[in-house]
């Protein structure tokens, strides 16, 4: 990781808002810091209003850090104008010229970034039907639905081939077939060699997804790693499933406490709490004429850490 280019450099981004009838302002960033390598796919997580969009508009020059610095490819991004073409961006609520069709849409920003006209046109079939619009090309966008709108969103962002594409919630308003596409697209770009930095609600397509999650609360990082370091080693239990479901009378004769299982249908599903109570169980089970048709331990997901971040431990909102 460390021999790896940085494409994407955060120090200190401190930003607020004026808010309210004395128009007092709220700090909506506070000395955030953060960083993404060439070729990543980081997610950045957080409840909503804890600054993410805001974090990605001043990446996009649609806002501007009170302190603090961000730099894509070594440049400042309140510098970089020739940064554009680089960078590939997905805002989260697109605004189109609703009464052009999506191929003109996509000509418009083809024009935009510069690129010949052949080109474009090209790179738009090739996209509308990757992001399953081929049959709404020549529809006016108003007559579009969300999720097509958001396919659209996508189909723009990546329009030029750019290096590094910066997604705010491109899952969202999306059916789960839309979802596990945009999923495969994320991978297509990783695979092609793309640094990709997205921000999402969906936690699990996150932990699927993402080399890396940035977490933020109240403005604030409150977590930043790989999933698997987040999540950590600990084993939460051993789950055994096992059946026939035996009476209660019979399972404690195989050595199993009382209240540490359920049924489900025909199976019993037990947590052990460790390896030397799932060992000492599976043999009492055994002999009891049982079958154990699986044996898991089981982690923490990304899920639960999260909540474990942001739930009311989390990092107190500031005004200053
Ligand atoms: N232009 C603005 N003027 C005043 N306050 C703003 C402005 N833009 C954002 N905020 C405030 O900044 C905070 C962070 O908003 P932001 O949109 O960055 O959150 P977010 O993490 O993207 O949330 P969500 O998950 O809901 O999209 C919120 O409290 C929001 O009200
Ligand atoms: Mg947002």
């Amino acid at each position: 990781m460390t021999n790896r280019r940085r494409i994407l450099v955060i120090e200190g981004l401190t930003k607020s808002f004026p808010a309210g009838f004395w128009r007092k302002p709220v700090r909506v960033l506070s000395d955030l810091s953060c960083d993404v390598y060439e070729n990543e796919v980081v997610g950045f997580l957080g409840p909503n209003g804890a600054g993410k969009t805001t974090t990605i508009k001043i990446l996009n020059r649609l806002a501007f850090a009170d302190a603090g610095k961000a730099t894509l490819f070594g440049e400042d991004v309140r510098d970089g104008k020739e940064l554009r073409g680089r960078i590939g961006f997905m805002p989260e609520q697109p605004y189109f010229y609703e009464y052009l069709t999506a191929v003109e849409f996509l000509r418009l920003c083809g024009q935009l970034c510069g690129m010949a006209r052949g080109e474009t046109d090209s790179r738009s079939a090739k996209l509308l039907s990757r992001v399953g619009l081929e049959d709404a090309r020549s529809m006016a966008i108003r007559k579009y639905s969300k999720g097509m709108m958001q396919r659209l969103g996508l189909a723009q962002a990546l329009l030029h081939d750019p290096e590094l594409v910066i997604l705010d919630e491109p899952m969202s308003g999306l059916d789960p077939m839309g979802r596990m596409e945009v999923r495969n697209l994320i991978r297509e770009l990783k695979t092609a060699g793309k640094t990709v930095f997205f921000s999402s609600h969906i936690i699990s397509d996150v932990e699927v997804l993402c080399d890396r999650v940035i977490m933020l609360h109240k403005g604030e990082k409150v977590a930043e790693g790989r999933v698997e370091e987040l999540i950590g080693s600990q084993i939460l239990y051993i789950e055994l499933v096992v059946s026939p479901v035996l009476a209660p009378g019979r399972l404690a004769e195989a050595g199993i406490p009382p209240g540490v299982g359920e049924t489900q249908g025909d199976l019993l599903v037990l947590r052990a709490p460790g390896t030397r109570e799932a060992n000492g169980w599976m043999a009492g089970l055994l002999s009891a004429g049982c079958s154990i048709h699986s044996c898991l331990p089981v982690k923490k997901n990304l899920e639960e850490i999260f909540l474990e971040r942001v739930g009311e431990g989390g990092v107190e909102g500031k005004s200053n």
